[in-house]
């Protein structure tokens, strides 16, 4: 129809069409109210370019806790890999109760908008390295990890097999990038029936004696925010070689540095779930997110844009 409009110079019009392709046609998800677009017209320029590159340049960095997991269900909370922990098979109840006061002080700074990262940084460490000796005071026991993962009503978002399932289908690397703990998370997904071969998986994994009782954790810790060192050994997984495109999914503002191991991006598309402290955080989001989602539980906008970047070229 835009093209019909004869007073309308070329550049507008193009303007337009793509703006009209995209939204009105393409991906008609875009104009949901939940989505929020601090430069519309860079998100559509991206997708468009990653369209022309094809499913073969492309890789999908995501979070895990509160970003293919869902936030909330029915009013209640879902667990986190480290919440699936508090189960009575695994700790015992005073250990549990320590846990979730140490939730109840440290996830409220983790998200204060009023906070820089910096100031958060040392409190991050704090509460990951406390929690982290509790569990290995709790002698968690690798085999009773499925049945606590089980009964913990966990939930990928909805559609979220979807994502993984397409993304297999189209033999596009998924690097899942946590700050959680990393034999819990592959629980999780095995459970769910999508941990397939092109998933990847950097996070806190435990390091089991030989009875298989916890001893320690392995590896450099990750907490929310210092996943750009993770990013740059995960860099080097030959998997991700030659695949400059990158859609990147997070629910904090330390999963934007996620990406930056990728040797010479060419495109970033960046999706950010904003699950609570909306009015607060609003703002800092749509400045640092490409598309930010808002009270989204499902993952209708990423599968949206993934279907169309991945869905055959049209010719030029
Ligand atoms: P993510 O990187 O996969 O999102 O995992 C990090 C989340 O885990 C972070 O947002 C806070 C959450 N968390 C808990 O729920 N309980 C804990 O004890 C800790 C240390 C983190
Ligand atoms: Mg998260």
């Amino acid at each position: 129809m835009i093209y019909h409009i004869p007073w309308l110079h070329t550049p507008v019009r193009t303007v337009l069409a793509i703006w009209h392709q995209l939204t009105k046609s393409e991906i008609p998800e875009l104009a949901k109210g939940s989505v929020l677009m601090r430069e519309r017209r860079r998100v559509e320029e991206t997708i468009h370019a990653m369209k022309q590159a094809g499913a073969g340049s492309l890789q999908v960095i995501s979070d895990f806790d509160m970003t293919l997991t869902r936030f909330s269900h029915d009013g209640k909370r879902v667990p986190t890999t480290h919440n699936i922990l508090e189960n009575r098979l695994l700790m015992n109840e005073d250990s549990t109760k320590k846990m979730r006061d140490l939730l109840n002080t440290y996830y409220p700074i983790e998200i204060d908008a009023s906070r820089s990262i910096e100031e958060k940084l040392p409190l991050m460490v704090e509460w990951w390295t406390k929690v982290h000796e509790l569990l290995i005071q709790q002698r968690i026991r690798k085999d009773m990890l499925a049945q606590a993962v089980k009964v913990s009503g966990t939930m990928l978002r909805d559609d979220c097999r979807l994502l993984f399932d397409r993304l297999a289908e189209q033999q596009v690397p998924l690097l899942i990038f946590s700050a959680g703990v990393g034999d819990v998370l592959e629980e999780v997904i095995q459970q769910n029936h999508v941990f397939h071969s092109n998933v990847h998986i950097i996070s806190n994994y435990m390091d089991f004696d030989h009875t298989g009782v916890l001893q320690a954790f392995k590896g450099q810790l990750i907490h929310t925010y210092n996943k750009r060192e993770g990013a740059v050994h995960a860099a080097g997984l030959r998997a991700l070689q030659g695949r400059p495109n990158v859609l990147l999914l997070g629910d904090s503002l330390g999963d934007l540095t996620m990406a930056d191991g990728v040797s010479q991006p060419h495109n970033i598309l960046t999706i950010g779930f904003l699950n609570d402290q909306v009015e607060e955080r609003k703002e800092s989001y749509v400045n640092a997110f490409d598309i930010v989602l808002v009270k989204d539980e499902t993952m209708d906008i990423p599968n949206a844009i993934l279907s169309h970047i991945t869905s055959s070229r049209k010719k030029q």
